[in-house]
């Protein structure tokens, strides 16, 4: 019987409280929020601290901030204290142009003095209130592998854990990750380390723990309509098998979902944003189009309600 933490990915436009908390009920043991600007949380803008808010329920729960300036990810990160998460996470891993084009996420890899700054002065600025993690890639593209150096560096900056997700920059989200970085990162630091990329079944979950002896597995969008799957994998490292979701319980969990969406969101806002989350529920389903098609049109939430119930009553 083998226990491990498991981490719920970081996922804008997705991991909200809403999607945080289902997972929460499905036995994830960590919860990260979606990437938060650094700049925005100085201005303190009120659509920025939105992503920041979190309930005890949540807990363990960490902020993700993205940024390139060490001052102003230090200052973003005292901003964080008075909310008191239980860990800090800085994005070095995003490949989104809008965010490397200003030196963040995934562009710090190719600038790793200036990654290790950040490091030194978030922490000192979080001054032992919290734990600090860091999550990045395998580098910028294949002539440029840092991921082992860099890691160690995050580490002698004062990093307390490491999250890798072994694909390169260029590489966005295509291709394979590449467990193989997983193992030799861990082989290398003294810090627990978080592997992360293409964990979408109990199997894979296990394949991952025995290939890279990684410390925590970190799920991003293989949760996505699939919250049950932190579920799966516990009884399936607990017992070497796991209950299949039925229909019935897909209906539950998509309706619970957007009943939790609305317990923190507007409903003209949850209308919109659920879109991409409820047909999560139901990808691979016969008529899942048409119905997609039809919550696209939707305009408040007892429609979307209704709809989904229709679907899964009639679905074979
Ligand atoms: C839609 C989407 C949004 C993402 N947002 C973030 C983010 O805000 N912060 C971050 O560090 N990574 C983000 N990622 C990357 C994931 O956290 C994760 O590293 C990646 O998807 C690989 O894990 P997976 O195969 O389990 O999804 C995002 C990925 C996707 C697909």
């Amino acid at each position: 019987m083998t226990k491990i933490p498991l981490y719920l990915a970081p996922l804008a436009g997705y991991t909200d409280q809403a999607f945080r908390r289902l997972c929460k009920d499905w036995q994830a043991d960590y919860l990260v929020s979606e990437m938060v600007s650094a700049d925005g949380l100085i201005r303190n803008h009120s659509k920025t601290l939105s992503y920041v808010l979190f309930s005890d329920y949540e807990r363990p729960y960490g902020v993700q901030i993205f940024g390139s300036d060490p001052y102003v990810m230090a200052k973003a990160a005292e901003s964080l204290i008075p909310f008191q998460p239980d860990f800090l996470d800085i994005n070095m891993g995003c490949p989104a142009k809008k965010v490397v084009k200003r030196g963040a996420g995934s562009a710090l890899m190719k600038t790793p003095h200036k990654a290790a700054d950040i490091v030194r002065e978030v922490k000192k600025a979080l001054a032992g209130t919290m734990r600090l993690s860091v999550k990045f890639r395998s580098g910028w593209d294949a002539q440029n592998q840092n991921y082992r150096d860099f890691g160690l560096m995050m580490q002698d900056a004062g990093a307390d854990i490491l999250c890798l997700h072994p694909r390169f920059q260029k590489q966005m989200f295509s291709g394979h990750s590449n467990w193989e970085h997983i193992r030799i990162l861990k082989e290398v630091i003294s810090i627990p380390l978080i592997g992360n990329g293409d964990v979408d079944s109990p199997e894979k979950a296990q394949k991952m723990l025995k290939e890279t002896n990684c410390d925590a597995i970190m799920i991003g969008r293989g949760a996505l309509g699939r919250p049950w799957l932190f579920k799966q994998i516990k009884e399936f490292f607990e017992k070497g098998s796991y209950s299949p979701i039925t229909k019935a319980q897909i209906l539950e969990v998509a309706l619970k979902h957007l009943d939790y969406a609305l317990m923190t969101k507007d409903e003209y806002v949850v209308v919109r944003e659920m879109r991409s989350q409820l047909c999560n529920y139901i990808k691979s389903m016969p008529g899942s189009k048409d119905l997609r098609a039809k919550i696209n049109h939707a305009q408040s939430a007892d429609e979307i309600r209704e709809m989904i119930r229709d679907f899964f009553l009639n679905c074979p």
